[in-house]
This record gives structure tokens, sequence and C-alpha cells, in this order.
């Protein structure tokens, strides 16, 4: 069965516009001025699978010079009605032939690769290697083997049980709570090892790797988040 990517789908790229920082997501994203002042030099960036803009926004307001590439149109329709400044474009198969190869300090994949199939990740990532400036940055963000399989602030996974018996590189679905489309959202779950060896396919260094958990005093009704970490931060360079 061929993976179709549910962002390519008007009414889910609306209600996914309406997402912010809030619940689950603050977990994605508290840490991630921290992890770019640590690893990154330079402005020029990259945000691969920028869907709606919330991602290529951040950037911009940490001051990167950010180009927004997605292969979902309707997503970037979205993104450029929302910050008409932006750069925002179509990267249809994957083709980066119009991005400056080895221009960019950073490229951010912020739960782009939860959405690409096992096959195609190490071409990927070699792919976005490349584009890299010398000592350039990848930060890539993904979902945890976990979030499918309990509940959390920003999603349901009960209506799911066939997810726990799903292997790494399988479809497995989620619900998201924060938005009013409840239509699942089909993902590949990918456990770490999986990712471990996709960087290594793709000649790519493992520099760190966070597992955000909750504190707990944050203003959001918390369900496993302080215990589980629903996300996989890694930063990884050319090795
Ligand atoms: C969950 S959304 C995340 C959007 C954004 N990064 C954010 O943090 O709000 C994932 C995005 O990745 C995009 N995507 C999936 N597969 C892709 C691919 N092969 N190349 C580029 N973008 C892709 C989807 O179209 C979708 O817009």
């Amino acid at each position: 069965m061929e993976f179709v990517n549910c962002y390519a789908d008007a009414s889910r790229a609306g209600a996914y516009a309406r997402l912010e920082f809030a619940n689950t997501y603050y977990l994605a994203y508290r840490d991630l001025s921290a992890i770019l002042a640590a690893h990154v030099t330079g402005t020029r960036a990259l945000d691969f699978g920028c869907g709606t803009g919330r991602s290529t926004r951040l950037l911009r307001t940490l001051g990167f010079n950010v180009t927004g590439v997605d292969v979902s149109e309707d997503m970037l329709r979205i993104a450029r009605g929302v910050d008409p400044s932006g750069d925002y474009r179509l990267v249809p198969g994957d083709n980066f032939a119009e991005l400056d190869a080895g221009a960019f300090h950073l490229v951010l994949c912020a739960f782009t690769f939860d959405n690409i199939p096992a096959a195609d990740k190490a071409r990927i990532f070699r792919d976005l290697a490349k584009l890299l400036a010398p000592g350039g940055t990848i930060v890539t963000i993904v979902s945890s083997p976990e979030i499918y399989t309990h509940e959390w602030a920003s999603f349901s996974t009960r209506d799911f049980p066939e997810n726990a018996a799903a292997q790494s590189g399988d479809l497995v679905r989620i619900v998201v709570t924060d938005h009013e489309d409840r239509r699942p959202v089909e993902d590949i779950v990918c456990t770490g090892e999986s990712y471990q060896a996709v960087y290594r396919e793709a000649d790519l260094k493992v520099i760190q790797v966070l597992e955000p958990l909750a504190k707990g005093d944050e203003p959001y009704a918390w369900v496993n988040e302080t215990w589980i970490a629903p996300w996989v931060i890694y930063v990884l360079r050319r090795a």
C-alpha cells in the first residue's frame, strides 16, 4: 500500500494552521532556542516540512533567514497567507535542485520524518546533508514510538490499540485533540535504533539526543508528559 501524506488536504491544513505551541507541542519547541544557540553558527536556515509555517515563523523570530519547503501545496498556501514576506516553496518529489547546495547553517525538520516512509528516510537525509554549509547542523524533531500507545494533552491513541503491535516502519494512527479535525493522522512509527541506522546510512553523526519531559509546573493538563517523552530531538552533522 502506498503511503499517502495526510497533510495534502485543504481541510486538515486549515485545522493544523490553528495549532501553536501549547500542550504537548510545547515540549517539542520548549528547548529549541537553546539547542540552536548551542549548535548552530550562522543564520541561513531551511525548514524542511514547514507545513503551515509554525516552525518557520519561530525560526524567523529567532533571527534566522528561513526558506520553508513542503510537499503539500495546501499547507504552503496557508503559510504564505499568514506570513506574506516569508519564503515558502513546494519541493515535489523532494527535489532540492532549486535550493542552494552548501548554503544552509541549519536544516530544521519539525515532525516531518513522522510522515516519511522508512525506505525514503536515508535518501532524504543524505540530500538534506548536501544542502548544509560546512559545519552546518540538522535538527530533527520526531515522535517517540511511545506517543502512539499513550494519551497526551494534545493527542489521543485510545481508538488505535493496533498501534501497540506496530513494528518500526509500520503505519500508525493518532488523533490531534488540540484542533477540531478528529480524523486520525497516519504516521510511520520509527524506533531510536532505526533512526540511528538511518543516520549511519546517510553519513550523519549524532551530536545530541534529547527526550523532553514536562516539569509539572507548566500551565497545561499533562497526561503522561511528565514521565514519558512524546518527542525525540536529534542534533546531527555530516560525519
Ligand atoms: C506535522 S507537519 C509539521 C509542520 C511544521 N514543521 C510544524 O512544526 O508545524 C509535517 C509536514 O511535513 C510535510 N511533509 C511530509 N512529507 C514530506 C516530504 N517528503 N518532504 C517535505 N515535506 C514533507 C507535510 O506535508 C506536513 O506539512
